[in-house]
């Protein structure tokens, strides 16, 4: 097995841990609390998360599974992005990635040593049907099959996303999301993958991030930056006129709705389907009632061309009138398949979009943005904020009463390096999961029904057009060695999937 620390080492760091914790001074006068508190096998009481709650950690095809060309499968529009020149940091590709196509059964191995109880992965449409519809590939399906069996005996909860960005090729070339055709090529899709393994996958995931992978793909997306912003592509990297843009949201909302129906057509009684989407989140910057009720109102309107028309059924008035001649082109059948009702609502959550004041000015809101000196996660450069995990979830309940709900990422890149003793310190991702999953702790405790948690990322992996460098995994990956080195942050995730708690 190529992991550097064996399963054996990995059980021997959490049994120390929990001697250390265990072994400080007993007995004093009024520590009686304070030794509860260090007990680590005592019931958590406050931090604790409701009963059968999901411990899950997440990843997607193309930024782990390499094997980029084999056994019949097609290429995809990242394939062909990362292969051309000057797209991506480094001149990284996914053709190698973790090899997880062929180490996946050691990768289910570590995500039951770190305690992972659910596993969130996405199936590549490429592989099983590799010029995106006609004649499907059995040898792309009988890969996910066999990964679903290993999660199984592990014991570990296979949830699905059918489209974490990687679209065939082929169907680009047709128009890719441009196209109409596209949305009826993936609800097809998605009900042949639910017709053969929702048998043993019991939740799916239609879109990953609508938001970014349109935005980012067809238009660019605007980031901070030194002196302001800069604007980064994702694959296929076009920069549509405004119209064009929007028709392609659109048609990504539509494909969602057909794959719903799609799935509920041909998978199993019984199978769950749900959107996976990085919601944008206001955040009260007080939480009283006005500013929480000012904050809510604008995430409903943040999310207008997304969530919210899924959920809704309808874009806002304040999206059409702000695209006007631009917005998109749709009838009212296309809003109902839209809004094809839901068994739950995924939402990827690493911060707020913005802090949030209520305001007596049309239209009752005021952005305050962040500081210039707020926290930002190290490399990414992301403004920590984790009340956006409270939030989100919240309001997912608050504004469209949904009745299941899964944080479906959530994590942070750091500079993770090994340390002489092989062993990885990373700090800062167990501040920043303590931190947010207090608060998403607190969402529960307070009734929304939030049913799960997927940490971003199970383990290092290609982070897009920053390649290899960004590390967002609780396990290590050395990139030329393929070894796997559970870091310090997947310890605490094991100690907390264990008491169910925040530790
Ligand atoms: C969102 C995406 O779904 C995932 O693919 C990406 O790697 C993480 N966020 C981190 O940027």
């Amino acid at each position: 097995m190529a992991t550097r620390m064996s399963r054996r080492d990995f059980a021997k760091v959490a049994a120390l841990s929990s001697v250390a914790l265990t072994g400080c001074k007993r007995g004093q006068p009024n520590d009686a609390l304070a030794n509860a508190a260090l007990n680590a096998s005592a019931p958590r009481g406050s931090r604790a998360f409701p009963r059968d709650f999901f411990w899950g950690v997440a990843t997607s095809a193309y930024q782990i599974e390499g094997a980029w060309n084999e056994d019949g499968k097609g290429p995809s529009i990242w394939d062909t992005y990362a292969h051309t020149a000057g797209k991506i940091s480094n001149a990284d590709t996914g053709d190698v990635a973790n090899d997880h196509y062929h180490r996946y059964k050691e990768d289910v191995a570590l995500m039951k040593d770190i305690g992972a109880t659910a596993y969130r992965f996405s199936i590549s449409w490429p592989r099983i049907f590799p010029q995106g519809t006609g004649t499907p590939n059995p040898k792309g399906l009988d890969f996910y099959s066999r990964l679903v069996d290993e999660l199984k005996a592990a014991g570990i909860e296979p949830f699905a996303t059918l489209y974490h960005w990687d679209l065939p090729q082929a169907l680009q070339d047709k128009g890719g999301w441009q196209s109409r055709d596209t949305a009826q090529a993936f609800a097809d899709y998605a009900g042949y993958v639910a017709e053969k393994l929702s048998d043993r996958i019991r939740h799916f995931f239609t879109i990953n991030e609508f938001r970014s992978f349109t935005e980012a793909g067809y238009k660019g997306f605007e980031i901070p930056a030194a002196g302001g912003t800069r604007t980064v592509f994702l694959a296929p990297g076009l920069k549509l006129p405004a119209q064009e843009f929007h028709q392609v949201c659109h048609h990504a909302v539509l494909a969602h709705g057909l794959a719903v129906q799609a799935i509920r057509a041909k998978g199993q009684q019984g199978t769950k389907i749900g959107p996976a989407e990085n919601i944008e989140v206001a955040v009260p910057l007080i939480e009283s009632r006005e500013h929480s009720k000012a904050a809510e109102a604008l995430t409903r309107e943040l999310n207008a061309p997304y969530l919210t028309v899924m959920l809704e059924g309808r874009y806002t008035d304040a999206y059409l009138e702000e695209s006007g001649k631009d917005a998109p082109k749709f009838t009212d059948e296309d809003l109902k398949i839209i809004a094809s009702p839901l068994d739950f609502v995924g939402i990827n959550v690493y911060t707020g979009k913005t802090y949030v004041l209520a305001s007596d000015q049309a239209p009752g809101w005021r952005e305050v943005g962040f500081s210039k000196g707020h926290a930002k996660a190290a490399i990414s450069n992301v403004p920590l904020g984790p009340a956006s995990i409270y939030w989100a979830p919240k309001f997912v309940q608050s504004l469209w009463r949904a009745k299941e709900i899964y944080i479906t990422e959530n994590g942070c890149a750091g500079e993770d390096v090994l340390a002489d003793d092989g062993q990885v310190y990373d700090t800062e991702r167990i501040m920043f999961l303590r931190a947010y999953l207090t608060q998403l702790q607190r969402a529960t405790a307070d009734g929304v029904p939030v049913q799960g948690y997927f940490h971003w990322s199970m383990m290092d992996n290609f982070e897009w057009i920053r390649g290899y460098g960004n590390r967002y995994g609780m396990v290590y990956v050395d990139f030329k060695t393929q070894e796997r080195t559970p870091k310090m942050s997947a310890h605490w995730f094991r100690e907390a999937a264990k008491q169910n708690a925040v530790v």
